[in-house]
């Protein structure tokens, strides 16, 4: 069982309270005046990922109160207790064991007294093999032409991470192969996306951790109703859809046979499932070599999070700079800024990992906590979030923590393009930290021929206070090893914060309100009848909808 301790009890809290005050005012830039060896403290080298704190609002001192409410917040046998298998998703009795599916070391993990290492190992050999048929040109459709197209069908958890890593290892993509999302119920997502299908050539994985959800359900039968609707025999569906699931019975109500459904375990949540059998997307598309690959980075990343002190661990300190904002400098959002095309779903898909885990305010004593739990999570690839809303993190009034990530090294060496990327990637950092003073800005309208009139008009709106927090994480290249490890990192940092916010961070009952009364409504939206059952707003709505669909 995890501590039931409220951050806000306790005596680093109350220290850090107090240092809080010495340092509100403190500008990053002097700290880099006063401590020459500032990066090299505060930054921190694994593997081929660098990680640089250093443009933070923070001293060692900081840190180490820090590090000191972690461990009063039991956050160390908290990490135990997940890698080991312990119920710590106590809301739904089960043990937290993403972990299992990349422990490449095979070395048991015991979930009730069973070594769950053997059923991982199956699952990986079937979707090795699967996913070998398919990239080679083995696995044919109903017509003898091998599948070249993949329509993965899920949302949520079983949808953001295959997108998310699909696009950000496009370079690996096997020589004709292809995939398609569909994730939204909104029947344009589907219609658009059959459009670019050949149903001899195409491949359905429907992947739900329930096989219940409104939407996939919905699109799958869609999906089979237009693949019948071409191959005419029920008998072919078989060579054309695949489950990933957790719920037997129902993938073979659906029509799936047991041979064509890859498994994983309610131990699994669906926001940390990639590396489980939803990940087979991403293997039939690069490859199960370097599906591997992805979880080797993975492993490494949770063996250091599970044996590196805390002072030097990554995710450790990730979290609790985070909670540093968060809770002290009162931060509500922070952005994910990847200077890399192909990272373009990365903030996306840690919306969901950050925002659905950590997204809750009752602590796990059942009480409602005191203090601010998980930020808003948002971002954009650079540059264009520059043209879009760095004006707002650079002069705006609320304090945004931003992660900026660009790899040294890009896939795409064209021309200039990625010096020109990564200067800016560096610029930004520098430039949200150093700011612009008055005398400064007065300089340049000299020099610019202004009058002093003109200068003393222009030079507030001018003027940038800097001071806005970074982090930088430098990767020599996005590859399924990096990678890996870097999104092993951010979900260690989730799992950090929601330990010391005292919260569950593997339920979420708050996604189940929406569902239950969308599916109240669905009923009420047949035919003409006036529903006055609900509120006003809401009757008001739904009664306007069935007055407009007449045309
Ligand atoms: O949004 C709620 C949620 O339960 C997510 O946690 C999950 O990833 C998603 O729905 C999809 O669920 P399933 O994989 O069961 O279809």
């Amino acid at each position: 069982m995890l501590e039931r301790k409220h951050p806000d009890q306790t005596q680093a809290w109350k220290a850090l309270s107090a240092h809080f005050e010495s340092v509100k005012a403190v500008h990053i830039k002097d700290l880099f005046r006063e401590d020459p060896r500032r990066f090299e403290d505060f930054s921190i080298r694994f593997e081929d990922i660098l990680v640089d704190y250093s443009k933070n609002r923070i001293t060692s001192q900081t840190i180490s109160l820090l590090l000191d409410l972690a461990r009063e917040c039991g956050l160390e046998p908290a990490i135990e207790a997940m890698f080991s298998g312990q119920p710590i998703n106590e809301t739904e009795g089960r043990a937290v064991l993403h972990t299992a599916l990349r422990n490449r070391t095979n070395l048991p993990v015991m979930v009730d007294g069973e070594d769950v290492m053997p059923a991982v190992n199956e699952v990986l050999r079937r979707m090795e093999h699967f996913s070998d048929q398919v990239v080679s040109g083995a696995w044919k459709g109903y017509t003898g032409k091998p599948v070249r197209t993949l329509v993965n069908i899920g949302i949520g958890g079983s949808d953001l991470g295959p997108v998310m890593v699909t696009e950000a290892l496009r370079p690996y993509w096997q020589p004709g192969m292809n995939v398609h999302f569909v994730s939204n119920v909104d029947g344009t997502h589907l219609a658009e996306t059959l459009q670019q299908c050949d149903p001899e050539e195409t491949l359905f994985i429907i992947a739900s951790k329930t096989f219940t959800t409104q939407e996939t359900m919905t699109n799958a039968r869609s999906a089979r109703e237009w693949f019948l609707s071409h191959a005419k025999a029920e008998s072919e569906v078989a060579k054309h859809f695949v489950a990933l699931s957790t719920n037997s019975e129902g993938v073979a109500a659906f029509g799936i046979a047991p041979e064509n459904m890859f498994g994983f375990w309610d131990w699994v949540g669906g926001r940390y499932s990639l590396t489980s059998a939803i990940g087979l997307p991403i293997a039939c598309t690069i490859g199960f070599a370097n599906f591997r690959q992805l979880l080797e980075g993975f492993h490494a990343m949770d063996l250091h999070f599970r044996e590196t002190e805390l002072e030097h661990n990554l995710p450790v300190l990730l979290g609790l700079i985070g909670i540093w904002y968060n809770n002290f400098f009162g931060a509500e959002s922070e952005a994910i800024l990847p200077y890399d095309q192909y990272l373009h779903r990365f903030p996306a898909y840690f919306q969901q990992g950050n925002m659905e885990s950590n997204g809750k305010s009752v602590g796990r004593d059942g009480h409602p906590v005191r203090y601010q739990t998980g930020p808003i999570i948002w971002g954009e690839p650079g540059t264009n979030g520059q043209h879009a809303f760095y004006q707002l993190i650079h002069q705006g009034t609320k304090l945004i923590p931003c992660d900026f990530i660009a790899p040294a090294i890009s896939h795409n060496p064209l021309g200039s393009h990625h010096a020109k990327l990564l200067s800016n990637f560096f610029a930004q950092t520098e430039a949200l930290m150093m700011g612009k003073t008055p005398e400064e800005v007065k300089g340049e309208l000299q020099q610019a021929g202004k009058s002093e009139a003109e200068i003393a008009k222009l030079l507030p709106f001018k003027v940038f206070e800097g001071n806005r927090p970074t982090n930088s994480i430098l990767v020599r290249q996005v590859t399924p090893r990096s990678l890996g490890s870097l999104i092993a990192m951010y979900e260690h940092k989730i799992f950090v914060q929601g330990v010391i916010w005292n919260i569950f961070s593997f339920d979420q009952w708050g996604v189940e309100l929406g569902k239950q009364l969308a599916n109240k409504i669905l009923p009420e939206l047949d035919g003409d009848e006036i529903v006055d059952n609900h509120d006003a707003s809401t009757n008001g709505l739904i009664n306007a909808f069935k007055q407009m669909r007449k045309g």
